[in-house]
């Protein structure tokens, strides 16, 4: 086991990334925002935590018009963010990326005893990176359920009751967010704003 860096990629330098991984980028990000405000104005049309008097989001943060409008757009951007994440990760399988550019145990090994901080900011970079992915398919996988509980039964056993589940779809919202803002905070830390470049251009 050692901690110097992966994929032969010193610290500090800039990538050139792959075409796919930038592809991925986009869509995902564009579909994220269309998933998120269709999401929102789902939840104004029936404020599920805080009845009808309760917590309503504002306006400019909502895609649809009204529940219906909402509905539509939350289901068709769903098949862009899902589709999106099943050919990256066919991608990253077939090319091996996945061993490459994510998080392995050498990273884990670097945060413990490596005393190099740009090491560590390193792998706490690759970490949130690849804790981001588990998160999204959470997120489609509650969603899924919510969407068809009869037929996906043994998903929706996993969560145990609606309310549950209707929470963890929720809750994924926050997450995905803090975790995109880590994310973007630990790129500009280890590669400052060219590295973020990189990825979109
Ligand atoms: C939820 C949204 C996002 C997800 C799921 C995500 C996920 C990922 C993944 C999986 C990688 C590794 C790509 C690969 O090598 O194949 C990556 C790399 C990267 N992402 Fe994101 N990302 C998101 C948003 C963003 C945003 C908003 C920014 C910048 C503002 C960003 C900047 C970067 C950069 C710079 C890299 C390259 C890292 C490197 O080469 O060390 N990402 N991202």
């Amino acid at each position: 086991m050692t901690s110097s860096i992966p994929a032969k990629r010193k610290v500090g330098a800039v990538p050139s990334q792959a075409f796919l991984a930038k592809t991925f980028h986009w869509i995902n990000i564009i579909s994220l925002i269309l998933m998120i405000t269709s999401g929102l104005q789902i939840y104004n049309a029936n404020p599920v935590f805080g009845g009808r008097q309760g917590w309503h989001f504002p306006d400019f943060l909502l895609l649809g018009g009204w529940l219906a409008g909402g509905r539509h757009w939350h289901f068709a951007a769903m098949w862009l963010f899902s589709l999106n994440l099943l050919w990256y990760g066919i991608y990253i399988m077939l090319t091996r990326r996945w061993q490459r550019r994510f998080a392995s145990t050498s990273d884990l090994k670097a945060l413990q005893v490596s005393e190099n901080l740009k090491r560590k900011n390193y792998a706490w970079h690759r970490l949130v990176y690849t804790a981001i992915i588990p998160l999204l398919l959470l997120a489609i996988l509650s969603g899924l359920t919510m969407y068809k509980p009869a037929q996906l039964h043994w998903l929706f056993g996993l969560f145990g009751n609606w309310q549950t589940l209707r929470i963890v779809h929720f809750i994924t919202v926050p997450i995905v967010i803090l975790f995109t803002i880590a994310h973007s905070l630990l790129a500009l830390k280890v590669g400052s704003f060219r590295l973020i470049k990189s990825i979109f251009f």
